[in-house]
């Protein structure tokens, strides 16, 4: 399976910035061979990076989207407006947008169904926040968020799904899970694709890894044998140092 090294840029960046990101990362396309590069902006950043990356191999990848596709939601994005900028994968359920703003498994699921119905990839994020890891619940809200975005869902639909296992206390603090951590997710992820939804999914499912990869600990990440690529925040936001985290995480599967 392919890896995917995505780029959540958050809320940084304009459209100025990301033309200027976009162009010089391109000229090291050549170099990012095997694996799948995506950058997800800001919504206002999406045109800028559309015409930057026009003809390129990286793809567009959005933050988050609504589940209606137009209507009175002031401040929302639909689906058919990430497609008009050919944005290909679109990050659903990121812990910032369920912590900060309060997102629930009923509206991730109704995102999710919002993106496959419309052609676009989700990477449906779960994890645990520290609090629940020392209450040695992980395993239980792993789950939760699973069940309440996949449960009952039909297979075939599925089948561009992305996960990513991205534990709360992991982003932006520089401590990253150990690999055993990340391991031990992964797995869990996949055992619950297998048992609700059939082998077939859940081999075919790629599972990310995020929260504080970087350049040198990535290949510690993209060799376990049930992770397939890494959804990086701060790192991303320098062009040189996510090309060097891309180049060291081919150089990891490779070797
Ligand atoms: P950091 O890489 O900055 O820890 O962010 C991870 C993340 O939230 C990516 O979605």
């Amino acid at each position: 399976m392919k890896q995917i090294i995505a780029a959540n840029w958050k809320m940084h960046k304009t459209a100025v910035e990301t033309t200027e990101y976009c162009r010089a990362i391109r000229q090291m396309e050549a170099d990012f061979e095997g694996v799948e590069v995506l950058i997800c902006p800001p919504f206002t950043a999406l045109s800028a990076a559309a015409i930057a990356l026009e003809a390129s191999s990286i793809k567009l990848g959005a933050q988050n989207m609504h589940w209606e596709s137009q209507g009175a939601r002031t401040g929302e994005v639909s689906a058919n407006m990430l497609l008009e900028f050919g944005v290909e994968y679109v990050i659903i359920g990121h812990s910032e947008r369920r912590h900060l703003m309060g997102e629930d498994d009923s509206q991730v699921r109704r995102k999710l169904e919002a993106a496959l119905d419309n052609g676009l990839k989700p990477v449906l994020c779960v994890g645990e926040t520290e609090a629940e890891r020392e209450q040695g619940i992980t395993k239980k809200v792993i789950e939760k968020q699973l069940s309440g975005a996949l449960e009952d869902q039909d297979p075939h639909k599925l089948s561009g799904l992305v996960l990513a296992y991205e534990p709360v206390w992991a982003i932006g603090t520089g401590k990253a899970a150990s690999v055993e951590d990340a391991q031990e997710a992964a797995v869990l992820i996949r055992s619950y694709l297998k048992d609700k939804l059939g082998a077939k999914l859940a081999e075919s499912t790629r599972i990310l890894y995020g929260g504080s990869v970087k350049a040198e600990n990535i290949g510690s990440f993209t060799v376990l044998p049930s992770v397939h690529g890494a959804l990086v925040g701060g790192a991303s936001l320098e062009v040189e140092s996510f090309s060097s985290l891309i180049q060291a995480a081919r150089k990891a599967v490779i070797t």
